[in-house]
């Protein structure tokens, strides 16, 4: 378990904390030692401090968990909920099937960035589906530790630009989240 704490800061231009919540599913507590060639030599900890940098120079504030089961996920995301104004979230596997996952995200009033090290859609075909990406508000994903930075400092922007569920959107902050397709891909 990774599990990294930093208290939540104070309130943002959005009312909402600047308070940024990392998940992590299945197995990934395994990072640095599972299949290296295709998830990479660091661990996930390595990842979470990446993510830490960025949160930091942005003033705001973050926690990270990492559960190997599906329930405890979803739990992690209700207690989000009214606390966190974003989650990044890597499923691991849960990715690819969690409906319950999705479910728990869609009612998450906040900014979802979904991300993975490898790229998923160019894997196996049944990593091909995302139920986690049609409750997404983007996703990042095949760059490795970069992507963790990228999708922290694309959900700290996105609430800056006042991105929250039905909220109205920027030009710049594109598409809401869930307009496009119902289908997982
Ligand atoms: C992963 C991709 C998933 O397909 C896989 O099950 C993982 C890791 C990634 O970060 O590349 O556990 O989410």
């Amino acid at each position: 378990m990774t599990d990294a704490e930093a208290a939540p800061g104070g309130g943002s231009a959005t009312g909402r904390s600047r308070h940024l919540t990392v998940l992590s599913g299945p197995n990934l507590n395994l990072l640095g030692e599972r299949q290296p060639e295709v998830y990479g030599a660091a661990r996930l900890e390595d990842h979470v401090r990446r993510v830490g940098a960025v949160v930091a120079a942005h003033g705001w504030t973050y926690d990270h968990r990492q559960t190997n089961h599906e329930g405890e996920l979803v739990e992690a995301v209700h207690a989000a909920r009214g606390r966190s104004a974003a989650l990044v979230v890597n499923a691991g596997a849960l990715t690819h099937g969690s409906w319950s996952l999705h479910d728990a995200l869609a009612a998450f009033d906040g900014v979802v960035i979904e991300v993975h090290l490898s790229n998923p859609s160019a894997r196996e075909p049944f990593r091909h589906r995302s139920v986690v990406a049609p409750v997404a508000d983007g996703v990042v994903a095949g760059l490795g530790g970069l992507g963790y930075e990228l999708a922290a400092e694309a959900a700290i922007r996105l609430v800056d630009q006042g991105r929250s569920r039905g909220a109205p959107q920027g030009r710049e902050a594109g598409p809401a989240r869930g307009s496009g397709r119902e289908e997982g891909r």
